[in-house]
């Protein structure tokens, strides 16, 4: 009995030193791989999901206070859907220098585990694809870009992949060093010149130089709705801000027409002839809709999870005073805004219309005009439809339905409500 007790004692010296040891040999190395908000929440670390074949990773977790510091890497996350103006937010945040940025990674993640359908409903597809997405969120907010190469298809050799989902959106991916094509003078390289002129992406390089930058932004139109994000969100490793962009479901649908032709081909049929198609697919408005109307009640009614990491904003908004809103952005997320996102912001929302048609995935080009645009281009019969689908979630947002056919082609009205969503802080 005595021995144990004594023993119990000798263990206990002999952890505390082993302990010291371990703590003086991590001070001594950098920890900026692995921010955590507090002590108190190393307990909640650890477990399967923490590994990283990134080198200096390892020893992270075991002790993440120590990496505690107020400068710590911002995680920003633009939370949209496809053809609400994404791609503009994540231009903002690209031209950023302090921001390394990526465009929707988890294209890969889809296409490995959905292959087939592209916006599935089925609740297991969704739940291992929400899964799959978190973690690999989670790893490439680290800068552990090794991890997305088990989604990318074929599988990158030596680390180097030349089908990286939209390379050449990514500023950072296009320039010195992961890119020695351009110079440092050539300041805003097209996409498609940077993924013709730069080589295959090393991911080694393209890792360090996310780790170079000081926070990381990615733009994400795969995840449902804010809800479904929270156990990333709560993750203390990560230190996120998301920005939701919504925009009025009737352009969203109206822009869809015109860029998805094939998926949308039957609301096409709809528009030419006034006659609804009896299998048109209407989950295709539906599911816009309820996840907005889930998104948006969920940040409007502020819980405590998402206090001061989250601010929702109108695409409308954006593009009738996009330097307002864009500086509003940044208020939001702690950071200044540079001179080169004024800069783009000049360059790219005064333009004509030609530039627009010329990208698929453009961003706004003549955004103010754009905004409210697809009152021409629907039929009266198809607004009608929509508003009484999502009339709830126009609602909330501030859009204005119409009750006729005149009010609808009647530009002088605006159909955008003023309404302000100040972020819950
Ligand atoms: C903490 O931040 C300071 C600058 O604010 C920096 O010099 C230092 O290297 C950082 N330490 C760690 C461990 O990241
Ligand atoms: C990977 O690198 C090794 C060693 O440099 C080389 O022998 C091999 O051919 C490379 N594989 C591919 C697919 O490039
Ligand atoms: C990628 O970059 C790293 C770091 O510079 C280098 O060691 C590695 O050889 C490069 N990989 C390839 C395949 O060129
Ligand atoms: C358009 O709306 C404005 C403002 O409500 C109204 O004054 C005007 O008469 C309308 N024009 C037409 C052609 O209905």
């Amino acid at each position: 009995m005595q021995c144990s007790w004594k023993a119990v004692i000798l263990l206990a010296l002999a952890s505390i030193a082993i302990q010291y040891t371990a703590i003086r040999t991590l001070t001594s190395k950098p920890f900026q791989l692995c921010p955590v908000p507090s002590p108190q929440n190393c307990g909640l670390l650890g477990g399967p999901e923490t590994e990283s074949p990134i080198e200096g990773r390892a020893g992270c977790d075991d002790y993440p206070y120590f990496s505690f510091n107020a400068s710590r890497k911002t995680h920003i996350m633009v939370l949209a859907t496809t053809r609400s103006g994404s791609s503009f937010v994540g231009q903002l945040l690209n031209q950023h220098a302090d921001i390394f940025y990526l465009f929707e990674p988890l294209y890969h993640v889809q296409t490995t585990l959905i292959p087939r359908l592209s916006h599935s409903r089925n609740a297991a597809d969704r739940r291992v694809m929400l899964g799959a997405s978190r973690d690999l969120l989670r790893s490439l907010y680290g800068c552990d870009l090794y991890f997305l190469e088990s989604y990318i298809k074929p599988a990158p050799a030596n680390h180097t992949t030349d089908k990286l989902f939209r390379r050449g959106a990514s500023r950072a991916l296009c320039s010195l060093p992961v890119c020695d094509a351009f110079g440092p003078t050539d300041a805003n390289v097209e996409e498609g010149d940077c993924v013709k002129k730069c080589a295959s992406l090393n991911m080694t390089l393209a890792a360090d130089a996310c780790r170079e930058k000081r926070h990381v932004a990615i733009k994400v139109v795969r995840v449902p709705e804010i809800g479904d994000l929270r156990a990333l969100v709560e993750d203390p490793r990560v230190n996120i801000k998301v920005i939701q962009l919504v925009r009025d479901p009737r352009g969203i649908l109206s822009s869809r027409i015109e860029t998805f032709r094939d998926t949308y081909r039957l609301w096409r049929i709809w528009r030419a002839t006034g006659r609804r198609p009896y299998n048109l697919d209407l989950s295709q408005l539906t599911v816009v809709c309820e996840d907005f109307l889930g998104s948006v009640s969920t940040g409007l009614s502020h819980p405590h999870w998402l206090k001061g990491k989250y601010m929702l904003v109108r695409y409308e908004d954006l593009s009738r005073n996009p330097l307002l809103k864009t500086m509003e952005i940044y208020d939001f997320l702690g950071l200044p805004m540079d001179k080169s996102v004024e800069e783009w912001i000049q360059t790219n929302t005064r333009g004509s219309t030609e530039l627009s048609a010329k990208h698929k995935y453009g961003t706004v080009r003549d955004s103010a005009a754009n905004a409210e645009s697809w009152r021409l281009k629907l039929s009266y019969d198809m607004v009608e439809y929509t508003q009484a689908t999502c009339h709830k979630v126009l609602h909330q947002l501030g859009y204005k339905a119409v009750k006729s056919a005149e009010e609808l082609k009647n530009m002088s009205l605006s159909l955008v409500q003023e309404k302000t969503f100040v972020p819950f802080s």
